[in-house]
């Protein structure tokens, strides 16, 4: 299961990109709110830091607007994935801007039947959001359950990107259930890092080893 991060903050990007647990990055027109200044910089620099497939999402609402920028942004780099969102207009440019070998990510994903659709549509992938669907009373992994026994029934050759994750025990959810993508919130990598018993177990390790330094000082490892 590949990882991505679901932010445009730079330095978020670059601390877990360093560790090498980044796959890809999305991003969509809040999260490049949140940041403030200019998207554009936000978008060559993400671009540029990482490797895989960075999902730039269009701001138009209508087919040529949503063409003129998925080109303009795949100019960013090679690595681009251009985000529509699924509606009538989104699904015509994902048609399109793929049967030109541009790659599209169709986002705003509720319902099996639209994952359907998307990718038949010729969708690299196709993000369900999940939390949204958990925050009014639906069940979001069933959705992604859903998708899934769909997508083995052919071969679309579109990928399952879990998106609106809001803890670990979704990412756990969804790599049972062989989602291809999670997509993941900073503070949910970093909660997927740590375990209390890793903390005390280094502490006393640690400890034990300045008692052993303090018995015999020439101790090496
Ligand atoms: C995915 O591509 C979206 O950017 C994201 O996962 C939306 O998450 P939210 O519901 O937390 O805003």
């Amino acid at each position: 299961m590949k990882i991505f991060l679901d932010t445009a903050n730079l330095e978020s990007i670059k601390k877990y990109n360093d560790m090498g647990l980044l796959d890809g990055i999305t991003t969509n027109p809040s999260l490049m709110s949140k940041e403030g200044g200019n998207p554009k910089d936000a978008m060559e620099e993400i671009t540029k830091i990482i490797k895989g497939d960075v999902s730039l999402e269009v701001v138009s609402t209508e087919y040529s607007g949503m063409m003129e920028e998925g080109k303009r942004l795949r100019e960013y780099g090679d690595n681009v994935v251009v985000k529509v969102p699924m509606t009538p207009d989104g699904l015509k440019a994902c048609k399109s801007l793929s049967s030109e070998g541009i790659p599209v990510n169709v986002t705003l994903i509720f319902s099996a039947n639209q994952a359907l659709l998307a990718a038949k549509s010729g969708a690299k992938y196709v993000s369900p959001f999940i939390g949204r669907l958990d925050d009014i009373g639906q069940n979001g992994m069933y959705l992604i359950k859903e998708i899934k026994e769909i997508f083995s029934n052919y071969d679309f050759g579109t990928q399952i990107l879990v998106a609106s994750i809001r803890h670990p025990i979704h990412v756990i959810d969804a790599a049972k259930i062989g989602a291809d993508v999670v997509t993941l919130p900073p503070v949910v990598l970093e909660k997927m890092l740590k375990h209390p018993l890793t903390t005390i177990g280094l502490e006393n390790f640690l400890a034990d080893w300045e008692k052993l330094k303090q018995k015999n000082p020439d101790a090496t490892i």
